[in-house]
């Protein structure tokens, strides 16, 4: 008997000088809403699909984009209803992505990133959608570091639900390579920060300090301050879903391969606004890595780079924030 798999008859596909119709998951959040920008900018057609739960209709609707047509469909991912007709390629974001609230509700974190990834999968596979481009956390997925930086070699061993539940949607999407021949490129990323990141979430140190320094109030360090993260920056981020269309099935690190003690973060965000008082240091949480930094060779080797540094990337958050 000869077996035949998909996998040999779609391995990789690409999009050079396409124009292609992609429907961004969680397309009105932070990340989600700067591919939205990225990829109408480069004539691309857009559908963002949201429940708007951490999202804003305002991050797509009212910005430099406002005069090209965006579909918007505000739906759920773990609905049964999701139309995918004449979607090329789907660019999935839309995830509970609050460490603290899935170590307290992992079975509510698995129903929206495993099963809500799972329903879409399904969609994808019915309406016959050509690639997805997964949003998943090198922050998360690897653990505790064995070495620094963290290659996409590096074992993986999640300490909290989020991670387990991303890596989960990894693995889910593999599957549907090697059972429907689906195209993907799983994208791990760093710590990302920008603008249009909600300082009331409790994702982004970064726009957290700079609200409450703004505020005239003392932010709060958990743990001892020298925990290390590696910060990239939201525009960088987005270039790399755009250049990911042509990427095959891969997983692949998105980050700058620095790290960045927190304390540091700390001093760079009070020099940026000038601010003369010390953080107030809490307990550690729960969850959460003590250091990390992710190797971005394979990046590279893929023509992508970070182009916007740490304090060039702070200076821009603080400007979008004083704007609001
Ligand atoms: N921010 C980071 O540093 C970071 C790091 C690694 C990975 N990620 C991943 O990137 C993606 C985007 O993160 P973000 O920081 O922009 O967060 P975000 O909360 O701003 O964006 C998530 C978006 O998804 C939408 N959403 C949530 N649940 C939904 C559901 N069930 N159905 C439909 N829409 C839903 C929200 O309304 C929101 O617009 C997530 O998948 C996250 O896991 C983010």
């Amino acid at each position: 008997m000869i077996l035949i798999y998909p996998i040999n008859i779609s391995y990789f596909i690409n999009f050079y000088g396409d124009n292609v119709k992609v429907l961004i998951t969680g397309g009105a959040g932070f990340i989600g809403s700067h591919i939205v920008d990225k990829f109408l900018n480069n004539n691309h057609e857009v559908v963002v699909l949201d429940n708007l739960s951490t999202g804003n209709f305002r991050n797509i609707s009212n910005n430099k984009n406002n005069n090209k047509n965006i579909e918007f469909i505000n739906k759920d991912i773990r609905d049964n209803d999701l139309n995918l007709e004449g979607i090329d390629v789907v660019i999935h974001h839309a995830a509970q992505i609050n460490v603290r609230t899935s170590v307290e509700k992992p079975v509510y974190d698995g129903n929206i990133n495993i099963l809500g990834t799972i329903n879409l999968l399904e969609k994808i596979r019915q309406y016959d959608v050509k690639k997805i481009i997964f949003a998943s956390s090198g922050g998360a997925v690897y653990g505790e570091p064995h070495y620094m930086p963290v290659d996409e070699k590096h074992p993986v061993a999640p300490l909290c639900p989020y991670g387990m539940s991303k890596y989960c949607g990894e693995e889910y999407i593999k599957l549907y390579n090697r059972l429907y021949g689906l195209n993907y490129t799983i994208l791990r990323y760093a710590n990302v920060f920008g603008e249009r990141q909600d300082p009331m979430g409790e994702a982004g140190v970064i726009s957290i300090f700079i609200d409450k320094i703004m505020k005239n109030q003392r932010p709060t360090i958990f743990g001892d301050g020298n925990q290390t993260r590696d910060f990239v920056y939201v525009g960088d981020v987005a270039n790399a879903n755009l250049m990911a269309l042509n990427w095959k099935n891969e997983i692949v690190n998105i980050g700058t391969g620095k790290e960045t003690s927190v304390n540091e973060l700390f001093d760079v965000i009070a020099r940026e606004l000038n601010y003369k008082y010390k953080p107030i240091y809490d307990k550690p949480r729960e969850g959460e890595v003590y250091r990390i930094a992710l190797n971005i060779n394979r990046a590279k080797e893929l023509g992508w780079k970070p182009t916007v540094n740490l304090e060039e990337g702070i200076k821009r958050t603080v400007d979008w924030m004083k704007s609001l």
